[in-house]
């Protein structure tokens, strides 16, 4: 695996201002550290891009695509922007908090999931759009969420 730094390195190249790096080189070494970013990401990604960690941080606590805990092995996150908010988002949360006993914004005692609520993702047309392990879901009703809980569980729905 090429080091984060030298990847960094290559994302650099692509923008005339190495400051416009930042949010992919965020993205890469939130990657490369377990899906969220600790204050070590934020060390290499500063250093990358002759930027400070404060700076990096700042844009990362902007935007819900960060993540600043640790999360599981499953992440889902439901929008509920207005859209989604007015197409039973708020019973989607519900159906994943009664299906994985959390609350929003927790992650199980097993490591294994993590259910966050989000702003918009930018599928508003298709809601209530739900991002499971970063690929999106359009149109779930909380109907849909024990089968897709099901499907994450290795189990047939
Ligand atoms: S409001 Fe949910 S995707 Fe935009």
């Amino acid at each position: 695996m090429i080091p984060l730094y030298d990847r960094i390195q290559e994302l650099k190249a692509m923008y005339p201002d190495p400051r416009s790096a930042v949010m992919p080189a965020l993205q890469l070494a939130q990657e490369r550290h377990g899906g969220w970013l600790p204050e070590q990401a934020f060390r290499e990604v500063a250093d990358a891009l002759d930027l400070t960690p404060a700076y990096c941080l700042s844009i990362a606590s902007f935007y819900d695509m960060f993540r600043l805990e640790p999360v599981g092995e499953h992440v889902i996150e439901v929008c509920t922007n207005i859209s989604c908010g007015l197409n039973g988002a708020q019973q989607v949360v519900e159906a994943f908090a009664s299906e994985l006993g959390l609350g929003a914004g927790e992650t199980s005692g097993d490591g294994a999931w993590t259910l966050r609520t989000v702003e918009c993702l930018g599928g508003c047309g298709w809601a209530t759009v739900v991002a499971v392990n970063n690929r999106h879901r359009l149109h779930v009703q909380a109907a849909d969420v024990p089968g897709i809980v099901a499907e994450l569980r290795g189990e047939s729905a």
